[in-house]
């Protein structure tokens, strides 16, 4: 078991307020922290903002403002979002801090010291929107630079350079499918792609850029004429914001927080943002300063939410912006359309017709549905009360009697006969295979969160809520009211419905945090009846948690339709 689990996102530029994009990341990290905390490990997210860089500057000055007050204009429009969305970090950053300063500089001190940075004279090509000069191999088939470089200028001047090719051999055998970061990318496609990548590899990384045209940056330790890269700069918050001390040379002699927090690391990131920034600086920088290959970060690398299939563009004027969507619509909607909308590692469409939609049909209707009918039922058919008598005494203990799980495990049809002496409905002796196929999606559930796949780990709760439902229909518990012999059938499909509502709140709580305390507050399910101090947790999603007499509340629609 891991210290602690460590997840990071990107940060973000601050030269324009968050988009979909952003919060997309955000809310993703967000999950998977959440989904860590309901197992009990111990979890620290950090994320932040990249404040520094000419775009930066650039903007501020189209502002007519100093980048310092620009900047933080936008940072604060990104922690408002952030609190609107209910993304819950433990740590932020933003790269102009001092604590963040003193670190970059400490390493760059070192790296100057030891040699790995040069000072060098260079003439060619400059894109501005990338920050970087440009080769011949960026050159299109015309020989021209494509719109990716946006504006590009011919430049000369002298620079700081980090040694990078002299580490490609190392990062080829740390990347290679036999080396021990066969695992370092997720999904394997994108690792595929930057073994490809770093095969081609030539040159070393410009590290400064002359004050004479930017000075919105770090200044380097060792020539105050200069200020650092900006991809130099942001990609050292990830241990900057973490505890490490650039004066200790190697990883086993930092402090002992610092390594108990960098035990795993998952770092969430854009396609865009692996190669070369994460996938080649990045790894070399850490491999550099010392970090052994067992210690290299996890990098999870996810896809992007496009507009028709084009890239949304302040210059197309189809920038959607969460926070109004979340104003609109409501934050757990924004949430969950982002989580389900989406295979985790691809592409996909943002449509707020489909935001609408997935709503209504998965919250409003089956799970919004589900609580409403399944308490309303307990309130008319029961007095509020579920008692689980019927399902333990009797359906349990014959199940267990004739080992019938691992039966079905190797027969499907070994239920037949199973129903014969037990004196209630079939509907109602279908509960046992129904707690069985729960047991199945909990695994998917698991097995999807743990890998980062909320998409999945959604399926398999709607998989269960829509069996809910189908039993409903199936069971029909005003029927079974209405007849005195089937007290304990009713009994039993109320518990039934009762129970999966309870264990429905605790799956979806990473995804959909406020309405699973708005199941929780329904079924009157409090912090002292479980007497521990997270409401949330995945031990508790066990089959029988309800007891015997339990009360639980009145129906309040979780999930009011949304009307176009
Ligand atoms: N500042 C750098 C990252 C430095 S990390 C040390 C940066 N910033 S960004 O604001 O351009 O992007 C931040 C993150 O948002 C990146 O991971 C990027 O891939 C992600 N996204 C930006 N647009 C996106 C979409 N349209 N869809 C999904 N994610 C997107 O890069």
């Amino acid at each position: 078991m891991p210290k602690e689990f460590f997840i990071a996102t990107a940060i973000d530029y601050t030269n324009s307020p968050p988009h979909i994009g952003h919060a997309y990341e955000k809310v993703l990290a967000d999950v998977i922290a959440r989904y860590h905390r309901l197992k009990g490990d111990k979890v620290f997210f950090l994320t932040g903002v990249d404040q520094h860089g000419q775009k930066v500057q650039q903007s501020a000055a189209k502002e007519g403002l100093p980048p310092a007050e620009f900047v933080k204009g936008i940072t604060q429009k990104f922690v408002d979002l952030w609190e609107k969305l209910d993304v819950k970090y433990d740590g932020w950053a933003e790269t102009t801090s001092d604590r963040h300063k003193k670190v970059v500089q400490g390493i760059l001190q070192r790296l100057w010291h030891e040699k790995q940075i040069y000072k060098d004279k260079q003439a060619g090509y400059y894109s501005i929107r990338q920050e970087q000069f440009l080769t011949d191999k960026e050159r299109g088939p015309g020989g021209e630079f494509g719109p990716e470089w946006g504006q590009v200028e011919f430049r000369e001047e002298e620079n700081y350079y980090f040694k990078l090719e002299q580490h490609k051999k190392w990062l080829l055998s740390y990347i290679d499918p036999a080396g021990a970061g066969r695992d370092a990318v997720i999904p394997d496609f994108r690792q595929t792609e930057l073994r490809n990548a770093v095969e081609k590899l030539s040159g070393d990384l410009c590290i400064s850029r002359p004050k004479s045209r930017l000075d919105w940056g770090i200044e380097l330790p060792f020539d105050k004429d200069f200020v650092t890269y900006v991809w130099f700069d942001a990609l050292t918050n990830y241990i900057s914001f973490a505890g490490y001390n650039p004066e200790i040379k190697t990883f086993k002699e930092q402090p002992e927080d610092f390594r108990d927090r960098w035990d795993l690391v998952i770092q969430i990131i854009g396609k865009d943002i692996l190669i070369p920034a994460h996938g080649i600086y990045w790894l070399i920088m850490l491999h550099v300063i010392g970090f052994p290959d067992e210690e290299m970060p996890t990098l999870f690398v996810h896809g992007w939410w496009n507009i028709s299939g084009a890239k949304m563009s302040k210059s197309s004027g189809n920038i959607v912006d969460p926070g109004a969507l979340a104003d609109k619509y409501g934050t757990e909607a924004v949430r969950y359309y982002v989580m389900r909308d989406i295979a985790t590692g691809k592409d996909a469409d943002f449509s707020e017709e489909r935001l609408v939609a997935r709503y209504n049909t998965d919250l409003a209707n089956s799970l919004g549905n589900l609580l409403n009918r399944a308490l309303n039922m307990v309130a008319r058919f029961a007095d509020r009360t579920v008692s689980s008598f019927y399902i333990r005494s009797e359906v349990e203990k014959k199940m267990a009697d004739e080992n019938l799980l691992e039966q079905i495990a190797q027969d499907p049809l070994a239920t037949d006969g199973f129903y014969s002496g037990l004196e209630a409905l079939p509907v109602a002796a279908t509960i046992p295979i129904r707690v069985a196929a729960y047991s199945g999606e909990l695994w998917n559930y698991q097995h999807s969160m743990s890998r980062g796949t909320p998409d999945l780990a959604i399926q398999a709760i709607m998989n269960f809520i829509n069996d809910c439902n189908r039993f409903v229909e199936e069971s029909s518990p005003w029927k079974l009211a209405k007849d005195g012999d089937h007290t304990h059938a009713l009994a039993s499909v109320l518990y039934h419905l009762a129970e999966s509502l309870r264990i429905i709140a605790i799956l979806i709580s990473p995804v959909l945090p406020r309405a699973a305390h708005g199941i929780f507050d329904q079924l009157n399910w409090k912090m002292e009846l479980i007497g521990k101090e997270e409401r949330f947790r995945l031990d508790d999603a066990k089959w029988g948690g309800l007891p015997d007499g339990h009360v639980v509340g009145k129906p309040v629609p979780l999930f009011p339709r949304i009307e176009k």
